[in-house]
């Protein structure tokens, strides 16, 4: 696949103001900070499309971004950042739910990980939820480009056992930094748009 152009489409932030679209979505989750937004900017080679910060819990609410007419990234609200109102955090995590559980237009999720750390326990929710939803799913490892060549079947591992994945499961590093993974992003986003 190839994008040649994206734009912003709208921000959600409540799920009733979801737009009417024809196009299907791929929403890309993730841990507040792990690099969404950085991803997107990356997959699209737009360096201002998603607004990076070093401050976690930037993007809080559901962000559309229209790519060349056929379907629809959605950037997540991160999740499991502490520094945030209990009224805010449940906020998100009802918004982030309900779309995840009802949005018919959604034909994927990019899950996003550290490739440093090991999981959390939100993205072990997260991942349990959706081996249990049936949805179709990519991990992505992102900031690989911090772990050393030789930390790296390590870290797979270690991945693969906490998040209970097998090797019918999709999975691919990634760095924003330098690109690498991008293919397999690509790859994947034009399996999901084309089936
Ligand atoms: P929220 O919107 O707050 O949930 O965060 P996010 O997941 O969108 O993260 P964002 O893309 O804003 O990135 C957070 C920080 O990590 C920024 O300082 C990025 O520059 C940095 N970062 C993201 N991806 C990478 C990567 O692949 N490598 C390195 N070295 N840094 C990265
Ligand atoms: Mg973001």
């Amino acid at each position: 696949m190839k994008i040649n152009k994206a734009e912003f489409y709208k921000s959600v932030y409540k799920y009733e103001d979801c737009p009417r679209l024809q196009q299907p979505e791929v929403a890309f989750s993730g841990r507040s900070n792990v690099g969404k937004s950085s991803l997107i900017n990356r997959m699209t080679k737009q360096k201002k499309l998603a607004r990076t910060s070093n401050t976690p819990g930037r993007t809080q609410c559901l962000n559309y971004f229209n790519v060349d007419d056929k379907f629809y990234l959605v950037d997540l609200p991160g999740y499991g950042f502490a520094n945030v109102p209990q009224k805010v955090k449940d906020d998100w995590a009802e918004l982030i739910d309900t779309y995840l559980n009802y949005r018919e237009n959604l034909v994927g999720v990019v899950q996003i990980i550290d490739s440093r750390h090991k999981p959390t326990k939100d993205d072990k929710l997260m991942v349990n939820w959706l081996q249990a939803s049936g949805l179709n799913f990519l991990i992505v490892a992102t900031k690989v480009d911090k772990i050393s060549n030789n930390k790296r079947a390590k870290q797979k591992k270690l991945i693969y056992q906490e998040l209970n994945l097998t090797k019918d499961d999709n999975f691919t590093f990634f760095s924003s930094q330098n690109g690498e993974g991008s293919k397999e992003v690509y790859k994947y986003l034009e399996f999901l748009v084309k089936s």
